[in-house]
């Protein structure tokens, strides 16, 4: 794991827009891993400057979404499929029908099944951008006795519900459960860009690069790939030893 500690989070986003400038450049039809939430905001906001100054085409860029709430319509402005056409997908270039989110309205297995297919299809993910969770989740992968290999529906954790209730107009209206790419799903992505800002994700960072490989702390299992980057902010790298 290579941990690049930023000073703040403009820089975070700025380096996160680097590496997938790059990875665009190299092959320009890639496939993109993409995260709701709000560390990514600053990296979409970047790339969506450097695509309106001639500097980026996504025409045949695809993405993969990590998550999505379910049940869910994907017009409800809570959905994350709303989410990323409103701070992304709108403003740049890519076609119809690249852009992926799991779709939070048809039968469970259904969606988890074709979800691992479309990404199978698409060659699997070039690169996967994450962020993460407080309590260590990355995606909607909360704590648990085991790693779940593959996209599953999953309860999340009272403390995911708190944290995304800033999004929500009461916390009654977060649903319960979601719908989200499994940590071997994520393992198998070529590449992993995680991004992690302000000092409330400076516990989950330590265990994370730390701490041992545990389902307790999902994102432990990060340090099983030969591939990743953390982007942190000295706010939330604050924890760690080196
Ligand atoms: C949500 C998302 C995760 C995200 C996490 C952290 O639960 N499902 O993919 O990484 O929250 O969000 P934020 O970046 O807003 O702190």
């Amino acid at each position: 794991m290579q941990v690049i500690v930023c000073k703040d989070y403009e820089e975070v986003s700025q380096r996160a827009a680097d590496i997938l400038e790059a990875a665009i450049r190299e092959k320009p039809d890639c496939v993109l891993g993409l995260a709701t939430g709000s560390s990514p905001v600053g990296m979409y906001k970047e790339l969506i400057r450097r695509y309106e100054a001639g500097k980026l085409d996504f025409s045949q860029v695809q993405t993969f979404n990590l998550d999505e709430y379910y049940p869910i319509e994907p017009t409800d402005p809570q959905s994350y499929r709303y989410f990323m056409n409103d701070v992304f997908f709108r403003h740049i270039n890519i076609p119809q029908g690249h852009d992926h989110v799991p779709h939070g309205y048809e039968e469970a297995e259904t969606v988890c099944r074709a979800y691992e297919e479309m990404i199978r299809k698409a060659g699997g993910i070039d690169l996967q951008v994450l962020g993460i969770g407080g309590n260590g989740h990355i995606a909607f992968n909360e704590p648990a006795d085991t790693f779940a290999e593959r996209t599953h529906v999953v309860d999340l954790e009272e403390s995911t519900i708190r944290a995304n209730a800033r999004f929500f107009a009461d916390e009654a209206d977060v649903p319960r459960r979601a719908v989200t790419m499994g940590i071997g799903t994520i393992l198998q992505a070529r590449k992993i860009l995680l991004i992690a800002s302000g000092a409330g994700k400076a516990e989950a960072l330590r265990g994370m690069v730390e701490g041992p490989v545990t389902p307790h702390l999902p994102a432990s299992a990060l340090q099983q790939h030969p591939d990743v980057t953390i982007l942190a902010d000295e706010a939330a790298a604050s924890l760690l030893q080196n």
